[in-house]
């Protein structure tokens, strides 16, 4: 397996190089010390709503396991470590008393962390909200905007001193549009006048819960937030077609860049959606509220998207499953796009049934370079899911995936020359995990996780990976089988 791009790129020595991973797809643990149920156990004990009816009821034991993982970590030389913090860990049913034994278990890891001279970079919200908050109304309510600003003090203060950048919120499309709209992200509701209401309800808590770290920890403290913003390419040049790309645009990336960014909601958004909602959520404050300064953007990003015009309009509910380069969905994620098509796109694709395409990468960093000149932007994310062996020399070759890291690195280093400035590449992910409704099945872990023994094996990505923060210097994808 060859790469498509040169080798070779030399990084700048400030460069920050991590991985990533989230509270419920590693942790387990869901009854120990005091959590409280979060959404993602209700979701995934529903029958038919995970792939094998898998949960993460122990997921990779990197609960119990803290101090091997970190030791991994420091073995690749990570200079950060992308972590999220389980909200119902800290407040069992979201609101009101902490729960002393989840702050010390988040409080200890980032003392391990620093020990070994690795930067804690803490997630607030990648998915696992209190099952109680959702009980009263989940991210349509206005109240759990409230509720995580609460959380977030809480969080600031007893880890302000030592996490050096916080993120709110880890990817607000997924949560809104695949928990509320499409549904096959927990809770699994399917509504898309409550998915747009999440959407805002995401943006609003994201400016309360910034302004109370920064209240609580200074100006010093760095702020951000993730978001999977989308490449969308029209099938072709077409005025249909442009218009399904442009709505696209507007309401998977247009809906959170321009709140938090440029203070609105762009005009067009609400236009094109007025058959949905009304936006009488957004209340009077709210823009100022949101749009808190920025200290660098995180994007995750893997693959790339075609949409058209379609005359036959799709039928929800209809079981197609959308090459929509997310999780298939037999209910549409997309307000008021029922006449836009998602087109395959060619190969090469990743377990996901994603494509690949590292330029999409390249261009999107380029883009949000020329909108926004001033703001750092950080790869919270990237990487790809195989179904990888152990050989019989007891190694994982999965040479696929050090291809697929190589080119999008490059991508990145591409980017960087033409101007956007990005600080940081956080590999998804550390470990193999709990890939949400895809259970055990996809592995995108650097490590190999075996699900009987929760034993961990580094394949030759980790390998491969390391050698490049070592050397600052992306290697050849052959090096990869000779390192180690
Ligand atoms: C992103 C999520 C992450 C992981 C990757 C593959 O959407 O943020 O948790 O599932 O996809």
């Amino acid at each position: 397996m060859t790469s498509l791009r040169p080798s070779g790129r030399q990084f700048p020595a400030d460069f920050l190089w991590g991985s990533a991973t989230a509270s419920y797809q590693i942790e387990g643990a869901t009854t120990e010390d005091g959590r409280g149920p979060s959404i993602w156990d209700t979701f995934s004990a529903t029958p038919g709503k995970v792939l094998n009816g898998d949960t993460g009821e122990v997921a990779v034991g990197h609960y119990h396991r803290t101090a091997e993982d970190v030791a991994l970590m420091a073995a690749h030389g990570l200079h950060a470590y992308r972590f999220s913090i389980a909200w119902p860990r800290i407040q069992p049913t979201g609101s009101g008393a902490v729960n002393q034994k989840g702050l010390d278990f988040y409080s200890r890891l980032v003392d391990q962390l620093l020990e070994v001279g690795i930067d804690p970079v803490a997630t607030l919200y990648h998915w696992d909200l209190p099952q109680a908050l959702e009980d009263l109304g989940g991210w349509p309510s206005r109240d759990t905007a409230y509720r995580f600003a609460d959380y977030a003090g809480i969080m600031a203060k007893a880890l302000g001193d030592r996490v050096t950048i916080w993120t709110t919120f880890n990817e607000p499309w997924c949560s809104a549009y695949l928990g509320y709209a499409s549904g096959v992200h927990a809770p699994g509701r399917e509504n898309h006048a409550d998915a747009l209401a999440a959407v805002h309800h995401l943006n609003l808590a994201h400016g309360l819960g910034g302004r109370v770290i920064r209240e609580t920890l200074g100006e010093d403290t760095q702020i951000s937030i993730t978001l999977n913003l989308h490449v969308t390419r029209a099938a072709t040049s077409s005025p249909e077609d442009l218009e399904a790309k442009r709505r696209i645009d507007a309401v998977a990336n247009g809906v959170f860049l321009g709140p938090l960014l440029d203070g609105a909601y762009p005009a067009e958004v609400m236009a094109d959606t007025a058959e949905v909602t009304d936006w009488s959520f957004v209340h009077e404050g709210d823009l100022e509220t949101i749009n808190i300064p920025l200290d660098v953007l995180g994007v995750n990003y893997y693959a790339t998207g075609l949409v058209r015009h379609s005359d036959t309009p799709r039928v929800p509910g209809d079981g197609t499953p959308g090459p929509d380069g997310h999780k298939s969905s037999p209910q549409s994620p997309w307000p008021a796009c029922d006449d836009i098509e998602w087109l395959p796109l060619p190969g090469p694709h990743t377990a996901m049934g994603w494509n690949i395409e590292p330029e999409g990468l390249t261009e999107l960093l380029l883009e949000l370079h020329e909108a926004y000149p001033g703001l750092p932007l950080a790869i919270t994310e990237n990487g790809a899911a195989f179904h990888d062996e152990v050989s019989a020399d007891g190694r994982v070759h999965d040479e696929r995936r050090v291809s697929y890291l190589h080119d999008h690195i490059d991508a990145v280093g591409e980017a960087m020359d033409k101007g956007a400035d990005v600080r940081g590449y956080f590999v998804w992910s550390l470990l193999d995990n709990f890939e949400w409704a895809y259970g055990y099945d996809r592995r995108f872990g650097i490590i190999r996780v075996d699900y009987d023994t929760l034993e961990r094996i580094r394949k030759d990505s980790s390998y491969w990976y390391a050698e490049l923060i070592r050397t600052g210097r992306i290697p050849t994808v052959e090096q990869a089988t000779e390192l180690g």
